[in-house]
């Protein structure tokens, strides 16, 4: 069995400003639809879009890789319990990318405040 951890830090701020530049462009590369309707319907939007930003980079943390050229966010996704509790779906594609096996289970924590939002991720490879 392989025990993998990610965890990454980001700054509201940057959202922020990256959304303001690119807007859709940005958004679409790195949020699925389902994530982008769930923070722009919060008040404080880029707080719930920098947490989900956090996530996808601390998953590719605990892969250990750098995002590659065509190789899209949007595909490392975070969706909701009904309870609130977030967790990772990935696409096939990315899955495939990734060398990760179907196997392999995601888990996802996300703190996020006014100015900073974190994430980190335990995977788990039997
Ligand atoms: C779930 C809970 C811990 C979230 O804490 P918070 O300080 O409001 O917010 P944080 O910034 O730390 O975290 C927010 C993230 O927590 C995650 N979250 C929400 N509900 C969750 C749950 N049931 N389990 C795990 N994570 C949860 C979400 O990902 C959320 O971010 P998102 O909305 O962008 O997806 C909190 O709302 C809660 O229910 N606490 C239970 C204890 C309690 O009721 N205390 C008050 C009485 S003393």
């Amino acid at each position: 069995m392989k025990i993998l951890q990610g965890i990454d830090l980001v700054k509201v701020s940057r959202i922020e400003q990256l959304i303001k530049r690119s807007g859709k462009k940005f958004l679409d590369r790195v949020f699925s639809a389902g994530e982008q309707s769930y923070c722009s319907s919060k008040r404080m939007s880029c707080e719930h879009y920098a947490a989900r930003f956090a996530a996808k980079e601390a998953v590719l943390k605990a892969l250990k890789v750098k995002p590659q050229k065509g190789q899209k966010l949007s595909e490392i996704e975070v969706r909701r319990e009904a309870t609130g509790k977030p967790f990772i779906v990935l696409s096939k594609v990315i899955c495939r990318q990734l060398r990760l096996p179907a196997k392999a289970q995601i888990e996802l924590s996300v703190a996020h405040e006014r100015e900073y939002a974190i994430a980190t991720v335990v995977i788990v490879i039997p």
